[in-house]
């Protein structure tokens, strides 16, 4: 299959090259000096030459403070972008698969979110990925709308402006004694290379619609700071924050927990534990239930 990847340099974007083409497809990597998305003619012209049965939209502006003090770029990349992939994928007959974010939820249910809960954002990059997401529901029939949180991979994330939390971690762990992570905000981070897989799983069949994929289990940015400097037996004094204690210039959810409900009910979620993700991205081995490494 002839698949297009937009947001092809981008730290989930250059996973979902990879995967794809490794599993034997034919990849057009697109970047952004390629391909402008809040441009319809560029997109029409970019893709009606390429002709791929699918696309995968993993372009976003989605620095959150940029987003609130640039609401209408972060409109014409979040919402108009989807809507100009959805119209030219509608009129090539090509899949669209589109990535979007847990941050559509307000984080007052306090229990996983599934597909059927009501989104409620709580500030402009939710707005408008959300609105992103509508254009892509209403325009095209052969979508598959992928919601996921807390990325970190092995590729910066050019958004964010270059080191995972992951790497930021261990950054400060050289640099100081003590760290401060804040315990109050309950998030799954979620695997790059693990999210790539499991779109190229989703991609094979036709149940096109709404799915949460995100890694299972969750914990706080404290808890996975934690589990960061176990696994690489890293010695820091790791202190508990609470928000607060930073406060943030945009509002944004305490609790952003997916539930993978579609992909189970279809028997068809890969993503494991986020331990587990964790343990593989630092190339740690994992221990089975005799307590031995594998
Ligand atoms: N990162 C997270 O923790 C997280 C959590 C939940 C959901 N998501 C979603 O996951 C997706 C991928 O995120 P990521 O972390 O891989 O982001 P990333 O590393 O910042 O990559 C985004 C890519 O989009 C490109 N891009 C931005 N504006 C564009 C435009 N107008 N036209 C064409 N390309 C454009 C960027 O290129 P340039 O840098 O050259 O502009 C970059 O290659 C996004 O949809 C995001 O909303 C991310």
């Amino acid at each position: 299959m002839r698949i297009a990847v937009v947001g092809a340099n981008g730290q989930l974007g250059r996973d979902v090259a990879q995967a794809f083409a490794e599993n034997g497809d034919e990849v057009c990597a697109l970047i952004h000096s390629q391909i402008e998305v809040t441009d319809f003619d560029s997109v029409w012209r970019v893709l009606a030459q390429l002709e791929p049965q699918v696309i995968v939209n993993t372009a976003a502006m989605h620095h959150v403070e940029d987003c609130e003090r640039e609401p209408k770029r972060a409109f014409a990349v979040n919402s108009l972008g989807p809507r100009n992939l959805a119209l030219v994928a509608r009129d090539l007959g090509a899949v669209l698969m589109h990535v979007s974010t847990d941050y559509l939820f307000d984080g007052s249910k306090g229990s996983p979110y599934d597909e059927t809960d009501v989104p409620r954002p709580l500030n402009v990059y939710g707005n408008t990925k959300l609105a992103g997401e509508y254009f892509v529901r209403c325009t095209t029939e052969k979508h598959f709308v992928v919601r996921t949180s807390g990325l970190y991979g092995k590729h910066a994330c050019r958004g964010k402006g270059g080191l995972n939390f992951v790497e930021l971690m261990l950054k400060l762990a050289r640099e100081r004694v003590e760290v401060r992570v804040v315990a109050d905000e309950i998030v799954s981070p979620t695997s790059t290379e693990e999210l790539a897989q499991q779109i190229m799983v989703l991609r094979r069949i036709e149940c096109f619609g709404l799915y949460h994929a995100t890694a299972e289990g969750s914990c706080s940015w404290h808890d996975f700071a934690r589990e960061i400097f176990t696994v690489t037996n890293t010695r820091i004094n790791l202190e508990v924050a609470s928000s607060n204690d930073f406060p943030a210039k945009v509002p944004r959810p305490k609790y952003s927990v997916l539930e993978n409900r579609a992909l189970k009910l279809l028997g068809l979620n890969t993503l494991r534990p986020w331990q587990d993700g964790l343990r593989d991205y630092l190339g740690v081995p994992h221990l089975c239930a005799t307590g031995r490494a594998t």
